[in-house]
């Protein structure tokens, strides 16, 4: 079974995205029976993101946080999105089959366009055309490696379903299997995490704990902002409706969790809470951190793990887009396939004809047929076989030396070297001696050539 995930790299990653993507995907990768794809969706953070400063630092903290969260290089293949050429052809392919119409209900694109109509803007002012293919690549990214299963998100469900669309169209155009059917998996036991506002903490919210940035200090200090209702040590708090009991529980095992709730309902204050809280963090966190700082130091490490995961990738997307050129009729063109194929045979031209014959008079004498069978020419009487046989090997070599003339009014004569070789009978009329002349010419040129 193959599991396969995209992470964009647009930004640091913080809390919510170790309980809800990172800690999951890495848990799954374990599995005996997963064979894991994960990757560094660096092409789709263009589409947010200009500044190359900000999609390196972001790719390198990215690749260094799944490392030092247990992601075994060994085990998943860990590849950055952009070493694998592959994915824009398959792009560029699924492109030209997706329909614009299922691009326009995209939800991304969708959410773009309404927020410009809100703003009395023009419906796509601002929005580029890499947003609104965004599916499309993400397809590719999914269909290149047979992907199985992809956990996304609820967010990312519908993109899935394109990519299903997507793939039994193509797979229906060329009737064969070419790609496999994803399907989105989406963890129900993982919780959303709330942020420092109780709202699902994201970074388009600012309400963000961190996650490794800033060390132990910076996630103690936003454990400190998150907020709280107004009840004082003593009293007893619902432990259901705080965020604060939400990200704990998320790190906590079952018994830790219950005790929690009985502590907040026993009248713990907020400030203790919160103390036990970081406590929790951190307690799962510390040797992560240490990890990570270990590979964040050390690019050169994470980019070597990085081109092997490449090459298992590519191992994987070269010859299935090798399949698919062919069966879109982009094989090179000048391949052994090509020279191999065999040869559309030319219409067959036959050449024009001499047969010789001895005549009623004993003579020996030959005809001139055109490749048609016309006959051109008859040559005059020999006396002995030997030079009619001469007289037809010079006409044969002779091309535009024989020197063809009219002998009568109608009638045409062939000389070669001053002697006279052979003769027509009249033709009705000039036009169709002129025709025989031009035939006759045309004949004995082609005979000199086939020589
Ligand atoms: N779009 C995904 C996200 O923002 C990231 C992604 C890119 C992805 N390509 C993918 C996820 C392929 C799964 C499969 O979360």
């Amino acid at each position: 079974m193959r599991l396969l995930t995209g992470i964009t790299t647009s930004g640091t990653p913080h809390l919510g995205n170790y309980v809800g993507a990172i800690r999951p995907a890495v848990a799954a990768s374990r599995h005996a029976d997963v064979d894991a794809f994960y990757f560094m969706a660096d092409y789709h953070a263009l589409i947010k993101i200009s500044d190359a400063e900000r999609i390196e630092r972001s790719r390198l903290e990215i690749a260094a946080t799944w490392l030092a969260a247990g992601l075994d290089p060994g085990r998943v293949t860990f590849y950055r999105q952009s070493d694998i050429p592959e994915i824009p052809q398959l792009t560029w392919f699924l492109t030209c089959i997706a329909s614009k119409g299922m691009l326009n209900r995209a939800h991304a694109y969708k959410a773009a366009v309404e927020r410009n109509l809100q703003q009395s803007e023009e419906a796509d002012a601002g929005i580029t055309a890499g947003l609104y293919m965004y599916p499309v690549l993400m397809a590719a990214d999914i269909l290149a490696f047979d992907a199985n299963q992809v956990p996304v998100g609820r967010d990312q469900v519908q993109h899935i379903e394109m990519a299903r669309d997507l793939a039994q169209r193509f797979n229906h155009q060329h009737g064969q299997e070419f790609f496999v059917l994803p399907e989105a998996l989406i963890e129900e036991q993982v919780a959303t995490l709330p942020g420092l506002d109780g709202r699902k903490m994201s970074k388009s919210y600012d309400n963000t704990i961190p996650l490794f940035a800033g060390g132990a200090k910076a996630t103690r200090e936003a454990v400190m902002r998150i907020v709280t209702d107004s009840r004082l040590p003593g009293e007893a708090k619902d432990a259901d409706a705080s965020a604060l009991f939400t990200i704990y529980r998320a790190f906590a095992d079952e018994a830790e969790t219950a005790a929690f709730r009985q502590a907040l309902h026993d009248g713990l204050g907020w400030g203790e809470a919160k103390q036990a809280l970081v406590a929790r963090i951190e307690a799962d966190l510390a040797p992560l951190r240490e990890r990570y700082a270990a590979f964040m130091a050390d690019p050169g490490a994470i980019e070597d793990i990085l081109q092997r995961g490449a090459q298992r990738a590519r191992a994987v997307a070269t010859p299935k887009i090798a399949a698919l050129r062919e069966a879109l009729g982009l094989r090179a063109g000048v391949t052994h396939k090509v020279t191999a194929r065999p040869a559309v045979p030319l219409p067959q031209r036959k050449p024009p004809r001499l047969a010789s014959f001895r005549d009623t008079d004993g003579r020996f004498r030959f005809r001139l047929f055109s490749a048609q069978g016309d006959e051109l020419l008859l040559s005059v009487g020999f006396a002995d076989p030997k030079a009619a046989g001469a007289a037809q090997r010079r006409l044969r070599t002779a091309g535009n030396g024989a020197a063809v003339t009219p002998n009568s009014a109608l009638g045409l004569a062939l000389e070669l070297d001053g002697e006279l070789v052979g003769s027509t009978p009249d033709f009705p009329d000039v036009a169709s001696r002129d025709q025989a002349l031009a035939a006759l010419r045309s004949a004995l040129e082609e005979l000199a050539a086939g020589d």
